[in-house]
């Protein structure tokens, strides 16, 4: 068993007071909180290392340089990646998908088809949706059922020789709910369709195995698993990669340039142009460590508590509905209270310290599904307590009251 108390002393700002209450932090799926380690050694390396990467014969650029690789194979061994090439640091889950859009606009033709599926979240939809407008390849959409879970004999149903991409989350960032990415993977191979998962929901709690998963793309942010914002993760398939073109022209993505014509540099330099966020880059890699001390074991042990005791106690309230209720779930709960705006609960238990996040979470078409303007998600991380879940019970009950 984890020793929450021990945890969560590990971040400073769950010890501080919001409103005047204790905070209580449940928007863990919009951004999760930072552990000191991580805060120290994103200021160690503006102490002590800064330099620009890949440029200098100087120390500091040496050093920063490698402290910088050390953290992409870091990452490739988190994730299991064959080569640590395959692994390009981004500045988070929207910049590797729109990398990977970006380059399949070179590869689809009218006629072609891109399969995406009603769970995705905004980040997932409209660059696929602006990849078919450039290209005259046409979207197609997985349905779901009323539990929220994608209906695989559609999806099977959608599936062709014409199906080129096909993209889905790993874990709905709305919802909650797990999808079966193996088999929707080994479905759209069978069809020679690549296949790319959104994994930004997914990284804070399980290690995904690229291989095992045989996934062509899978992209996902550093900030929802205990790293720095503005860090991301796209691993690649090394042939994908290669048969992509880059996505940004500028520094350190070439080999020569003339006048005449430009060579591009081997992987992973061809998709990282530019000075990128080499603090946050290096500081991803602790915060991966951090999470492997833990244990995802254990990470998960712990959340499927919380959303146990959650999901038990907050259909104690009368009126309240669940959206998001099939088997396989991360600790996301998705909720309203009949009658009752999502942003009028939010804005009471703020006042209270409670931090959820209210509205449609950038997936208005899951909100048209069920005809809702949004709902309220309480979205918790391993650091959260069942007593925290009890203060939010309470708090909830109270807005509903002070709404009727
Ligand atoms: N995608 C993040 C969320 O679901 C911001 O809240």
């Amino acid at each position: 068993m984890l020793d929450i108390q021990k945890i969560r002393a590990d971040f400073p700002i769950l010890s501080e007071k919001v409103n005047g209450k204790p905070l209580v932090y449940f928007d863990n799926g919009a951004t999760s909180q930072k552990p000191q380690i991580v805060i120290d050694a994103e200021a160690k390396y503006y102490q002590e290392i800064n330099a620009n990467i890949h440029r200098g014969v100087h120390t500091l650029s040496q050093l920063a340089t490698d402290a910088y690789e050390i953290s992409r194979v870091k990452i490739q061994h988190h994730i299991n990646a064959k080569f640590s090439h395959e692994v390009l640091f981004t500045s988070g889950t929207t910049h590797g998908i729109n990398l990977v859009t970006n380059g399949f606009a070179s590869i689809l033709k009218p006629g072609d088809e891109v399969v995406v599926s009603s769970l995705e979240h905004h980040s997932n939809i409209v660059p696929w949706q602006m990849l078919c407008e450039k290209t005259g390849a046409t979207l197609k959409v997985i349905p779901m059922n009323e539990n929220g879970e994608l209906i695989m004999e559609a999806f099977d149903a959608l599936l062709s020789a014409k199906t080129k991409v096909v993209t889905v989350n790993h874990i709905s960032n709305a919802l909650g709910i797990i999808n079966p990415i193996k088999y929707i993977i080994e479905k759209a191979h069978a069809v020679g369709a690549a296949v790319l998962i959104d994994g930004a929901q997914a990284v804070p709690h399980l290690k995904p195995d690229v291989q095992d998963l045989d996934c062509d793309f899978y992209a996902f942010s550093g900030h929802k698993m205990c790293g720095p914002t503005g860090t991301g993760i796209l691993y690649g398939k090394e042939d994908w990669l290669n048969k992509l073109p880059p996505y940004q022209g500028g520094g350190e993505m070439i080999k020569e340039v003339t006048f005449e014509k430009t060579t591009y540099a081997d992987l992973p330099h061809k998709f990282e142009a530019g000075t990128p966020n080499i603090a946050g880059g290096i500081v991803l890699g602790t915060a991966v460590d951090y999470l492997n001390n833990i244990g995802f074991d254990n990470i998960q042990k712990q959340e499927e508590a919380l959303l146990e005791h959650a999901t038990k106690r907050l259909l104690e309230i009368e009126g309240l509905k669940i959206y998001g209720t099939g088997k396989n779930k991360a600790s996301v709960v998705s909720f309203n209270i009949d009658g009752i705006h999502p942003y009028d609960i939010g804005s009471i238990i703020d006042k209270l310290g409670i931090a959820v996040r209210t509205g449609h979470h950038c997936a208005q078409p899951i909100m048209n599904f069920f005809c809702i303007p949004g709902t309220i998600r309480a979205s918790f991380s391993f650091y959260n307590t069942i007593e925290e879940i009890d203060v939010m019970v309470e708090a909830v009950k109270k807005a509903k009251t002070m709404l009727s």
